[in-house]
């Protein structure tokens, strides 16, 4: 058991109100504050003035710490890139789910050691930006061994891993829809049910509608594994109801919703995750998160990191689009990024800085939060820490 007290925090985010120390805010800030790790754990969180002792000492000399993002959607098993298809996009080409195709080809190509080398490279960049938990989905092997090895692959990685074999119907069961999807419910889940902890379906044009999205997330809810759903990217199709109704952990994208949907969800335990990353490479107006919050509901902000319709790990980039073209305040965007990322894994663990929670944070040099959304596309996260340990590699 080793003990690490960090000290000099300029401005401490967190996200925990009940904190006799914090302002009154939902970000529960303590300025001039220190916090106590105990091997991956909190152990005392205040003001530096009452700090006890530990083993080490680390001075972070008047920088902000946040609780490290939670970015609780993407896509990291894929080989590739679809360079040509954004390039021609920006010329005026929709966005379309038929793009998945290419990268599904490319990944079924490469090697296990690609893979790998391709997570471990996007993992590390979102590292750098501060994320500290990511979600990881399956979904551009659309075969037996193809998803199961991407759902493997992706556990080398996280606890957080969606197994998303009804991607699109794969190009060889055109002509076979029904075909495929005894496959995903049958085979395909009994080989990825083990390693995965949620499934999705994207449900939209050109992909699932939404009695096959209810059969396939049902033959899922059998096999032990939680919901999420692509939902009301493309059009609104019901799958924002039908998460709902099924207990989904998160309804993701979001783009076209409408006043019903806002109700049920802000009557329900499933978060409405945001992905500005998707909006802006694919050129469509924002998600409404401003109306979303103003109903009541849980909103979460994640990257949706894949080669197709936005390929960026950087949380704080998100959450600086998602303050100017969203219009959440920086708070808001801040809790999205963390809480509402923890919240959207089912995870009270993570997302906030309190005795007894993960010690997973990252370091902004700047003076307030704020500089996230203040200063877009500026690398301001100078250390990640995961379970108490500095990430290396910073
Ligand atoms: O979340 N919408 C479905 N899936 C991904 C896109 C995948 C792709 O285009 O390769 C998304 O945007
Ligand atoms: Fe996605």
């Amino acid at each position: 058991m080793t003990t690490t007290l960090i000290d000099g925090i300029g401005m401490l985010v967190t996200n925990d109100s009940t904190h006799p120390d914090g302002d009154a805010s939902p970000l529960g800030i303590i300025e001039n504050a220190a916090l106590i790790t105990c091997d991956a754990d909190i152990i005392w969180v205040g003001r530096h003035d009452n700090a006890p002792d530990a083993d080490r000492y680390h001075d972070m000399a008047g920088a902000t710490i946040v609780p490290g993002f939670v970015d609780s959607h993407s896509h990291l098993v894929f080989a590739g890139d679809r360079a040509a298809e954004f390039g021609a996009r920006m010329c005026g080409n929709p966005y379309t789910a038929g793009g998945i195709a290419t990268t599904v080809a490319a990944t079924r190509a490469a090697t296990d050691d690609e893979l790998r080398a391709n997570v471990r490279r996007l993992r590390a960049e979102m590292a750098g930006s501060g994320t500290t938990t990511v979600e990881i989905k399956s979904g551009y092997g659309l075969d037996v061994s193809g998803e199961a090895r991407c759902v493997s692959i992706a556990s080398d990685f996280t606890e957080e891993v969606t197994f998303l074999g009804a991607h699109v119907v794969p190009q060889e069961f055109a002509t076979d829809r029904a075909g495929y999807i005894e496959l995903v419910c049958g085979p395909m889940l009994d080989a990825c049910a083990a390693q995965a902890r949620w499934i999705d379906v994207f449900c939209d044009r050109g992909a699932f509608d939404l009695d096959e999205t209810r059969q396939i997330l049902e033959a899922g809810i059998r096999k032990n594994l939680t919901p999420r759903i692509h939902a009301h990217q493309l059009e609104r199709t019901g799958a924002i109801e039908l998460g709902v109704e099924l207990d989904a952990a998160s309804v993701d994208h979001c783009n076209h919703v409408d006043d019903a949907d806002l109700l049920s969800l802000a009557n329900s335990n499933t978060v409405a995750t945001v992905v500005p990353g998707a909006d802006f490479c694919t050129r469509v107006p924002y998600a409404d998160a401003r109306k979303m919050l103003d109903a009541g509901v849980v909103v979460a902000l994640a990257t949706d990191c894949n080669p197709g319709s936005s390929y960026t790990t950087s949380m704080p980039w998100c959450i600086a689009v998602a303050v100017r073209d969203m219009r959440l305040t920086p708070a808001e965007a801040l809790w999205s990024a963390t809480g509402g990322g923890a919240q959207a894994l089912r995870r009270s663990d993570i997302g906030v800085i309190a005795v007894g929670k993960r010690a997973d944070f990252a370091v902004i040099d700047a003076p307030s939060y704020v500089h996230l959304a203040y200063r877009p596309g500026v690398a301001l996260v100078t250390q990640t820490w995961k379970d108490g340990q500095l990430w290396a590699g910073q």
